[in-house]
C-alpha cells in the first residue's frame, strides 16, 4: 500500500497523518476506539452511495483516529434519490440551526446553497491548495468567485459493455448509436442477452443526466450558452429524445421498464448478466468485479457513450462535493473532518471501496487504482470533460420541467409537442 501512496506523489508523512484508512488505526498505534466523552461533536449528512463499502465505514475510521473530534453520521437516502436529498438538505440548512454541520452536495446544488448564504465560503481554509484538484471540480465548487464547495468525487455518465458478448458477435464498441443498436439487436437475436441497451428513463434526477449527454451527443443543449433560454425543443434535443423513445418502440433493444428505473434497478440486470450495454456512473464497475453481486466478473469494459453521426460522445457530469454549513458552530472541527475526508488517502479509500472517482489527479494516478480500476485511467477525459448540467441557483425548479417534460415526451411518444412546453417552462424559470 506505501508503494501505491508513493506512486501517488504522497509523502510517508502526508500518508500517516490524514489516513486511519489505508491502515487500520489499530495498525497506526491509534486506540481502537477512542472514548467519545470530552470530545467536539459534529453532524455529517450525506446521501447513502452504493459501494463495496459505505460512508458510515470512512466515519468510522475517521472516528478511531480521533481524540479531539467525534462525528455523527446522518445518512439521508441513495443519491438516485437526489431531489429527496435535496429536500431533506434545504430544510436543514435554511432552519439555520447549524446542523448538519458538514454535508456532501451534488454538484447541481452548489449554486443554490451558496447563493442562499448556507454554504460557508471555504476559501481561507482551503483555497491555497485548490491548485490539487481539477480545475474544472474547483470550477463547479465556486460561486460568485467564491470556494462554497470543497472536492469529493466526479462523477461521469458512461458505456458499461459485455466483452464477452462483444468478441463473440465479432463486434467493436460502439462509437455511433446507430452502431450501438446493431450491435445490441444482433446479440439479442442471437439469444445471448434478453436486453440490449439499459439506461434510467425514471422521471428523477437521472432521466436529466441520460438526456444532457444524449443531447450533448448530437450537437444539442439544454440551455443556450448565455444560460438564458431553452434548447430542449431545437432539432438536436428532439431527434436525441426521440431516439431514446425508439429503443422502447421501435428499436426495441431496450425494455420499457427503463421507464421506471434509476441506477440500482438498472445496472441489477446488466450485473446479473441480462443486458449487452448499460449507461451508468462509474460506481457499477466495482461492483461488477464484485463476484457477491454479479454474474459478469472480468466481462465487462468501459467506454465514453456513443455520439450521433456527426457528433461528440458527451457526458453527463455529476458528482457530490463536501459543503461547511454557514451557521455551524463548530467549524474548526468541521474544517478538520473535510482535511481529513478529502486528503489523498481517503480519496483512494473511496475509488477503491466505493467506485467514486477522484477529484485530485494524483490520486487519479494511483498505480493501485490503476490496477483495480483500469477504466478511471482511460477514461479520465471523460471524467474531467464531462459537460454539467444547468449552473443556476434555480436549477431544482429547471430539473423538474426537464424531469417531468421528458418524462412525458417518453411515454407518449409526443417528443416535439411535450419538449416545447418544458422548454416555455423552462424559459419563464431562467430568462
Ligand atoms: C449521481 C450523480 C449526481 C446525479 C445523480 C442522479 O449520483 O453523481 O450528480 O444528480 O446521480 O441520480
Amino acid at each position: 500500500m506505501s508503494d501505491d501512496v508513493k506512486g501517488a506523489g504522497f509523502s510517508r508523512r502526508e500518508f500517516v497523518v490524514g489516513a486511519g484508512i489505508a491502515a487500520s488505526a489499530a495498525a497506526l498505534g491509534l486506540p481502537r476506539r477512542a472514548r467519545a466523552a470530552g470530545r467536539t461533536e459534529i453532524t455529517f449528512a450525506s446521501a447513502k452511495f452504493t459501494g463495496v463499502k459505505g460512508i458510515g465505514d470512512v466515519v468510522e475510521l475517521f472516528n478511531q483516529s480521533q481524540d479531539k473530534i467525534h462525528v455523527k453520521f446522518i445518512e439521508l437516502p441513495p443519491p438516485s434519490s437526489s431531489t429527496e436529498v435535496h429536500q431533506a438538505l434545504v430544510q436543514q440548512l435554511a432552519r439555520k440551526t447549524g446542523s448538519p454541520d458538514v454535508f456532501t452536495q451534488d454538484v447541481i446544488w452548489i449554486a443554490e446553497f451558496a447563493s442562499a448564504g448556507w454554504a460557508l465560503p471555504l476559501d481561507e481554509y482551503f483555497g491555497k491548495e485548490t491548485g490539487d484538484y481539477f480545475s474544472g471540480t474547483i470550477d463547479a465548487c465556486t460561486f460568485n468567485g467564491k470556494l462554497t464547495a470543497l472536492p469529493w468525487a466526479i462523477d461521469s455518465g458512461m458505456l458499461f459493455y459485455r466483452k464477452d458478448l462483444l468478441d463473440e458477435a465479432g463486434a467493436k464498441v460502439p462509437e455511433t448509436w446507430d452502431e450501438l443498436v446493431a450491435t445490441a439487436s444482433e446479440i439479442q437475436k442471437a439469444g445471448k442477452a434478453k436486453f440490449g441497451y439499459l439506461w434510467q428513463g425514471k422521471q428523477a434526477e437521472v432521466l436529466v443526466c441520460n438526456a444532457v449527454s444524449i443531447i450533448g451527443s448530437n450537437g444539442g443543449s439544454i440551455l443556450s450558452a448565455d444560460g438564458k433560454s431553452s434548447m430542449l425543443a431545437d432539432d438536436a434535443a428532439v431527434g436525441a429524445i426521440q431516439f431514446l423513445y425508439d429503443t422502447i418502440n421501435t428499436t426495441k433493444i431496450s425494455p420499457s421498464n427503463v421507464l421506471s428505473w434509476d441506477e440500482e434497478p438498472s445496472r441489477m440486470p446488466f450485473t446479473g448478466g441480462e443486458a449487452a450495454f448499460l449507461r451508468n456512473w462509474s460506481y457499477v464497475y466495482s461492483l461488477a468485479q464484485d463476484a457477491k453481486a454479479s454474474k459478469v466478473v472480468d466481462k465487462v469494459g468501459v467506454a465514453p457513450l456513443p455520439h450521433f453521426a456527426g457528433g461528440k460522445s458527451s457526458a453527463c457530469l455529476g458528482g457530490y462535493q463536501y459543503g461547511v454549513n454557514a451557521n455551524s458552530k463548530n467549524r474548526e472541527a468541521a474544517v478538520e473532518f473535510l482535511t481529513w475526508m478529502s486528503s489523498p488517502e481517503t480519496q483512494l479509500w473511496y475509488a477503491l471501496n466505493m467506485g467514486l472517482a477522484p477529484t485530485r489527479p494524483a490520486v487519479f494516478a494511483a498505480p493501485k487504482l490503476t490496477a483495480a480500476q483500469p477504466f478511471m485511467a482511460t477514461l479520465k477525459d471523460v471524467f474531467t470533460g464531462a459537460t454539467p448540467r444547468p449552473i443556476t441557483p434555480k436549477y431544482p425548479q429547471v430539473s423538474l420541467a426537464l424531469q417531468s417534460g421528458i418524462s412525458r415526451a417518453l411515454v407518449t411518444g409526443k417528443v416535439k409537442e411535450e419538449l416545447t412546453a418544458a422548454s416555455e417552462k423552462i424559459n419563464a424559470v431562467v430568462a
